[in-house]
Protein backbone atom coordinates (compact mmCIF):
# COMPACT_ATOMS: atom_id res chain seq x y z
CA UNK A 1 0.00 0.00 0.00
CA UNK A 2 1.43 3.78 -0.77
CA UNK A 3 -0.16 6.66 0.71
CA UNK A 4 -0.14 8.20 4.40
CA UNK A 5 -1.58 7.23 7.65
CA UNK A 6 -3.27 10.24 9.06
CA UNK A 7 -2.81 9.99 13.37
CA UNK A 8 -3.01 12.85 15.54
CA UNK A 9 -1.74 14.03 19.01
CA UNK A 10 -5.20 13.10 20.49
CA UNK A 11 -8.69 11.77 19.75
CA UNK A 12 -11.27 14.68 18.10
CA UNK A 13 -8.14 16.65 16.85
CA UNK A 14 -9.48 16.74 13.39
CA UNK A 15 -7.87 13.69 11.62
CA UNK A 16 -11.35 13.47 9.57
CA UNK A 17 -11.55 16.80 8.41
CA UNK A 18 -7.42 16.64 7.79
CA UNK A 19 -8.30 13.54 5.79
CA UNK A 20 -11.10 14.90 3.73
CA UNK A 21 -8.49 17.97 2.88
CA UNK A 22 -5.98 15.78 2.10
CA UNK A 23 -8.23 13.55 -0.28
CA UNK A 24 -9.39 16.94 -1.91
CA UNK A 25 -6.06 18.28 -2.29
CA UNK A 26 -4.45 15.06 -3.66
CA UNK A 27 -6.70 14.08 -5.94
CA UNK A 28 -5.23 17.08 -8.01
CA UNK A 29 -2.24 15.02 -9.13
CA UNK A 30 -3.44 11.10 -8.02
CA UNK A 31 -6.11 9.04 -7.78
CA UNK A 32 -6.76 8.81 -4.60
CA UNK A 33 -9.03 6.47 -1.68
CA UNK A 34 -9.55 7.27 2.08
CA UNK A 35 -9.57 4.14 4.39
CA UNK A 36 -10.53 3.75 8.22
CA UNK A 37 -9.52 0.60 9.46
CA UNK A 38 -10.68 0.81 12.91
CA UNK A 39 -13.51 2.67 13.80
CA UNK A 40 -15.20 3.01 17.20
CA UNK A 41 -18.93 4.61 18.02
CA UNK A 42 -19.60 3.96 14.97
CA UNK A 43 -23.45 4.56 15.34
CA UNK A 44 -22.01 8.36 16.24
CA UNK A 45 -19.19 8.59 14.53
CA UNK A 46 -18.77 7.37 10.84
CA UNK A 47 -15.79 9.11 9.51
CA UNK A 48 -15.83 7.24 6.11
CA UNK A 49 -19.54 9.15 5.91
CA UNK A 50 -17.71 12.11 6.83
CA UNK A 51 -15.51 12.38 4.44
CA UNK A 52 -17.22 11.25 1.60
CA UNK A 53 -19.56 14.11 2.17
CA UNK A 54 -16.63 16.57 2.60
CA UNK A 55 -14.36 16.05 0.01
CA UNK A 56 -16.85 15.07 -2.26
CA UNK A 57 -16.10 11.47 -2.59
CA UNK A 58 -16.93 9.07 -5.46
CA UNK A 59 -17.39 5.64 -4.13
CA UNK A 60 -13.36 5.01 -6.32
CA UNK A 61 -12.36 7.17 -3.55
CA UNK A 62 -13.16 5.12 -0.79
CA UNK A 63 -12.40 1.94 0.87
CA UNK A 64 -15.17 0.80 2.99
CA UNK A 65 -13.79 -2.40 4.74
CA UNK A 66 -12.77 -2.47 8.28
CA UNK A 67 -13.78 -3.30 11.64
CA UNK A 68 -16.66 -1.41 13.31
CA UNK A 69 -17.57 -1.48 16.75
CA UNK A 70 -20.38 0.18 18.70
CA UNK A 71 -19.08 1.23 21.89
CA UNK A 72 -17.45 5.10 21.21
CA UNK A 73 -14.32 4.11 23.22
CA UNK A 74 -10.65 3.01 22.64
CA UNK A 75 -10.57 -0.07 20.00
CA UNK A 76 -8.80 -2.66 22.49
CA UNK A 77 -12.32 -1.77 24.41
CA UNK A 78 -14.68 -1.32 22.53
CA UNK A 79 -13.62 -4.72 20.77
CA UNK A 80 -13.60 -6.36 24.19
CA UNK A 81 -17.21 -5.47 25.06
CA UNK A 82 -18.41 -6.72 21.66
CA UNK A 83 -16.76 -9.95 21.94
CA UNK A 84 -13.94 -9.57 19.55
CA UNK A 85 -10.44 -9.00 19.11
CA UNK A 86 -8.92 -6.53 16.77
CA UNK A 87 -5.31 -7.95 15.64
CA UNK A 88 -3.23 -6.39 12.88
CA UNK A 89 -2.66 -9.42 11.38
CA UNK A 90 -6.14 -9.15 10.49
CA UNK A 91 -6.21 -5.36 9.35
CA UNK A 92 -3.28 -6.30 7.43
CA UNK A 93 -5.12 -8.92 5.55
CA UNK A 94 -7.39 -6.29 5.01
CA UNK A 95 -5.46 -3.37 3.19
CA UNK A 96 -3.97 -6.38 1.04
CA UNK A 97 -7.26 -6.21 -0.87
CA UNK A 98 -7.48 -2.30 -1.11
CA UNK A 99 -7.30 -0.56 -4.34
CA UNK A 100 -3.34 -0.80 -5.05
CA UNK A 101 -3.17 2.01 -7.81
CA UNK A 102 -4.21 4.47 -5.52
CA UNK A 103 -2.44 6.90 -3.18
CA UNK A 104 -4.24 5.68 0.53
CA UNK A 105 -4.93 8.71 2.93
CA UNK A 106 -5.62 6.18 5.89
CA UNK A 107 -7.06 7.62 9.24
CA UNK A 108 -6.54 5.58 12.84
CA UNK A 109 -8.41 5.98 15.57
CA UNK A 110 -7.11 8.50 18.55
CA UNK A 111 -3.64 9.18 18.88
CA UNK A 112 -0.50 7.31 18.49
CA UNK A 113 -0.59 4.87 21.72
CA UNK A 114 -4.04 3.25 21.49
CA UNK A 115 -4.43 -0.19 22.31
CA UNK A 116 -6.02 -2.53 19.97
CA UNK A 117 -5.07 -5.57 21.73
CA UNK A 118 -3.45 -6.19 24.90
CA UNK A 119 -0.02 -5.94 22.94
CA UNK A 120 -0.69 -3.91 19.95
CA UNK A 121 -1.43 -0.39 19.36
CA UNK A 122 -2.24 1.82 16.37
CA UNK A 123 1.42 2.73 16.28
CA UNK A 124 2.36 -0.52 15.65
CA UNK A 125 -0.21 -0.73 12.81
CA UNK A 126 1.36 2.18 11.05
CA UNK A 127 4.44 0.69 11.08
CA UNK A 128 3.22 -2.91 9.70
CA UNK A 129 1.28 -0.68 6.86
CA UNK A 130 4.67 0.90 5.86
CA UNK A 131 3.27 4.42 5.37
CA UNK A 132 4.68 8.05 5.89
CA UNK A 133 2.78 9.57 9.00
CA UNK A 134 0.90 12.87 8.80
CA UNK A 135 0.37 14.44 12.48
CA UNK A 136 -2.74 16.14 13.10
CA UNK A 137 -2.34 18.63 15.95
CA UNK A 138 -4.38 21.14 17.85
CA UNK A 139 -3.24 24.85 17.22
CA UNK A 140 -3.81 25.72 20.44
CA UNK A 141 -2.22 25.95 23.89
CA UNK A 142 -0.52 22.61 24.58
CA UNK A 143 -0.23 21.82 21.07
CA UNK A 144 3.86 21.94 21.51
CA UNK A 145 4.49 18.77 24.12
CA UNK A 146 1.57 16.96 22.54
CA UNK A 147 3.42 17.30 19.11
CA UNK A 148 7.17 16.93 20.02
CA UNK A 149 5.87 13.47 22.02
CA UNK A 150 3.75 12.20 18.93
CA UNK A 151 6.82 12.97 16.69
CA UNK A 152 9.25 11.14 19.12
CA UNK A 153 6.93 8.18 19.66
CA UNK A 154 6.64 7.51 15.39
CA UNK A 155 10.49 8.45 15.23
CA UNK A 156 11.54 5.87 17.90
CA UNK A 157 9.76 2.67 16.29
CA UNK A 158 11.63 4.08 12.57
CA UNK A 159 8.19 5.94 10.71
CA UNK A 160 9.27 8.42 8.49
CA UNK A 161 6.87 12.01 9.47
CA UNK A 162 5.77 13.91 6.27
CA UNK A 163 4.61 16.34 7.83
CA UNK A 164 1.79 18.27 10.71
CA UNK A 165 -1.22 19.80 10.00
CA UNK A 166 -2.47 22.22 12.26
CA UNK A 167 -5.97 22.45 13.23
CA UNK A 168 -8.01 25.63 14.68
CA UNK A 169 -7.27 29.52 14.76
CA UNK A 170 -4.06 29.68 13.56
CA UNK A 171 -1.05 30.70 15.84
CA UNK A 172 2.39 31.42 14.42
CA UNK A 173 4.42 30.81 17.29
CA UNK A 174 2.83 27.10 18.19
CA UNK A 175 3.98 26.65 14.51
CA UNK A 176 7.35 28.07 14.37
CA UNK A 177 7.60 26.07 18.40
CA UNK A 178 6.35 22.17 16.41
CA UNK A 179 8.70 22.97 13.04
CA UNK A 180 11.55 23.74 14.85
CA UNK A 181 11.85 22.00 17.98
CA UNK A 182 9.82 18.83 15.95
CA UNK A 183 12.69 19.29 12.82
CA UNK A 184 9.46 18.36 10.87
CA UNK A 185 7.38 21.18 8.46
CA UNK A 186 3.69 22.15 9.05
CA UNK A 187 2.31 21.33 5.78
CA UNK A 188 -0.43 23.40 6.27
CA UNK A 189 -2.82 25.55 9.21
CA UNK A 190 -6.41 24.73 8.68
CA UNK A 191 -8.39 27.29 10.04
CA UNK A 192 -11.60 27.14 11.94
CA UNK A 193 -14.39 26.69 9.42
CA UNK A 194 -17.73 28.16 10.60
CA UNK A 195 -19.70 25.76 8.40
CA UNK A 196 -17.99 22.57 7.16
CA UNK A 197 -19.48 22.55 4.16
CA UNK A 198 -17.92 20.33 1.46
CA UNK A 199 -17.03 23.28 -1.49
CA UNK A 200 -15.59 25.34 1.44
CA UNK A 201 -13.66 22.41 2.50
CA UNK A 202 -12.74 21.49 -1.30
CA UNK A 203 -11.43 24.91 -2.10
CA UNK A 204 -9.35 25.52 1.09
CA UNK A 205 -7.71 22.52 0.70
CA UNK A 206 -6.72 22.69 -2.97
CA UNK A 207 -5.14 25.92 -2.55
CA UNK A 208 -3.45 25.54 0.60
CA UNK A 209 -2.13 21.74 0.80
CA UNK A 210 0.48 21.72 -1.55
CA UNK A 211 4.13 19.63 -1.89
CA UNK A 212 3.66 17.07 0.77
N1 LIG B 1 -11.12 23.32 11.55
C1 LIG B 1 -12.34 22.96 11.94
N2 LIG B 1 -13.41 23.75 11.67
C2 LIG B 1 -14.65 23.38 12.07
N3 LIG B 1 -14.95 22.24 12.71
C3 LIG B 1 -13.92 21.40 13.00
C4 LIG B 1 -12.58 21.72 12.63
N4 LIG B 1 -11.77 20.71 13.03
C5 LIG B 1 -12.57 19.81 13.62
N5 LIG B 1 -13.86 20.21 13.61
C6 LIG B 1 -14.99 19.45 14.18
O1 LIG B 1 -14.57 18.92 15.44
C7 LIG B 1 -14.99 17.58 15.59
C8 LIG B 1 -13.77 16.64 15.74
O2 LIG B 1 -13.02 16.63 14.53
P1 LIG B 1 -12.66 15.28 13.78
O3 LIG B 1 -13.87 14.38 13.74
O4 LIG B 1 -12.06 15.62 12.46
O5 LIG B 1 -11.59 14.70 14.82
P2 LIG B 1 -10.82 13.29 14.77
O6 LIG B 1 -9.43 13.54 15.19
O7 LIG B 1 -11.04 12.69 13.44
O8 LIG B 1 -11.57 12.43 15.90
P3 LIG B 1 -11.58 10.80 16.07
O9 LIG B 1 -10.45 10.47 16.99
O10 LIG B 1 -12.93 10.56 16.68
O11 LIG B 1 -11.45 10.18 14.71
C9 LIG B 1 -15.85 17.25 14.38
O12 LIG B 1 -17.19 17.50 14.68
C10 LIG B 1 -15.33 18.23 13.35
O13 LIG B 1 -16.28 18.49 12.37
MG1 LIG C 1 -11.87 10.87 12.93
Amino acid sequence: MKGYFVTGTDTGVGKTLASACLVAALRVTDDVCYWKPVQTGIEEDDDTRMVKALAHSPDEEIYFEGIRLERPLSPHLSARLAGVRISIEEILATASRAPKDRLMIVEGAGGVLVPLNEREMMIDLIRDLNLQAIVVARSGLGTINHSLLTLEALRLRGIDVAGVLMNGEPNEENRKAVESYGKVRVIAEIPRFERLSPDIVVRWAERNIRDI
